[in-house]
């Protein structure tokens, strides 16, 4: 079965509604589907293939994880306390489309699903000894000192590293992707790091200049959000044609990064392909 099939069947089964209040059923299910990229669960699928894949039960349970916690903190950051977004994804965020109390509940129930997939899982992986160290990791990268919860509160201090915020707010869950799917697949977790930093961090930067020269119908969400909420950006604090320069550096550093294993090769194209999806076709004439 392909990356995308065993994605969707995963988190289909999870968010089986049972007796959830139904609008906070529907609420977790509209954050959640239909997805975007998906690509942090594709990485840890492909970082776990890479390791050998021994544990697929594992593995597609923590992929889902990570895509959970990946949905929550979107439906959280849209919440008029942070960006107040009307849209995502090419629709209503969830507080526009049910009410603020039920955003606030989607998203934290779909992180707490997250771990409950994890720990579901236990029952019937090849290796439940593998549990500790995933859930470890996946918990770094949401919480604090390093994870999203800690990017967001960023925001509200007076002065913010931008390379730091960008770690922390994005790449962080990108690290969790890759290192979580090496976990999972018992292979050498450090050693991953640094692949899914890099390219999260890339990740951010492209985001940054997508919300600078894009248009809100390709994106399917607003733009120039950070300029409005005078947010660091990688477009702020390099200018548009020093970000997309760095975008490309550190999709370099993050195929470079990729640890020796028998997939090497494969990644790393799969990389490249993902990073020349994010870098613009073309800068409007004011950026050189
Ligand atoms: C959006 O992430 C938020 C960032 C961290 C840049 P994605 O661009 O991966 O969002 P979806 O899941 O594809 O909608
Ligand atoms: C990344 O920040 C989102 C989270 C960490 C939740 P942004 O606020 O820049 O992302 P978008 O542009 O709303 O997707
Ligand atoms: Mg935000
Ligand atoms: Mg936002």
């Amino acid at each position: 079965m392909d990356a995308n099939r065993r994605i969707e069947r995963q988190l289909t089964e999870a968010l089986v509604p049972g007796a959830t209040p139904p609008l906070l059923s529907l609420a977790m299910h509209h954050a959640v589907f239909p997805g975007g990229a998906r690509v942090r669960p594709r990485l840890c699928l492909a970082a776990a293939a890479a390791c050998g894949m021994d544990d697929p039960v594992l593995v597609d349970a923590t992929a889902a994880a990570i895509e959970m916690l990946h949905c929550a903190s979107l439906v959280h950051d849209d919440m008029p306390c942070f960006d107040d977004a009307a849209t995502r994804r090419g629709r209503l965020t969830v507080h526009r489309a049910f009410s603020e109390p039920l955003a606030l509940l989607a998203g934290d129930a779909l992180i707490v699903l997250a771990f409950q997939t994890i720990a579901r899982a236990a029952a019937h992986c090849a290796h439940p000894e593998r549990l500790g160290a995933v859930m470890r990791i996946v918990g770094d990268s949401v919480g604090t000192p390093l994870g999203i919860v800690a990017g967001q509160a960023w925001e509200c201090e007076k002065r913010v590293d931008v390379a730091a915020y960008h770690r922390a707010k994005t790449a962080a869950l990108f690290a969790g992707a890759t290192m979580a799917g090496a976990a999972a697949a018992g292979g050498p977790v450090e050693a991953w790091n640094a692949v899914g930093l890099r390219l999260g961090e890339a990740y951010q930067v492209a985001d940054d200049i997508g919300d600078a020269i894009s248009d809100a119908e390709q994106l399917g969400k607003p733009v120039g959000q950070d300029a409005a909420h005078d947010r660091p950006s990688a477009v702020r604090e390099l200018g548009l044609k020093g970000a997309v320069k760095r975008l490309e550096e550190l999709a370099d550093l993050a195929v470079e990064a990729i640890p020796p294993c028998p997939g090497r090769a494969e990644l790393g194209a799969l990389m490249r392909q993902e990073a020349r999806r994010l870098v613009p076709k073309t800068l409007p004439a004011h950026a050189y």
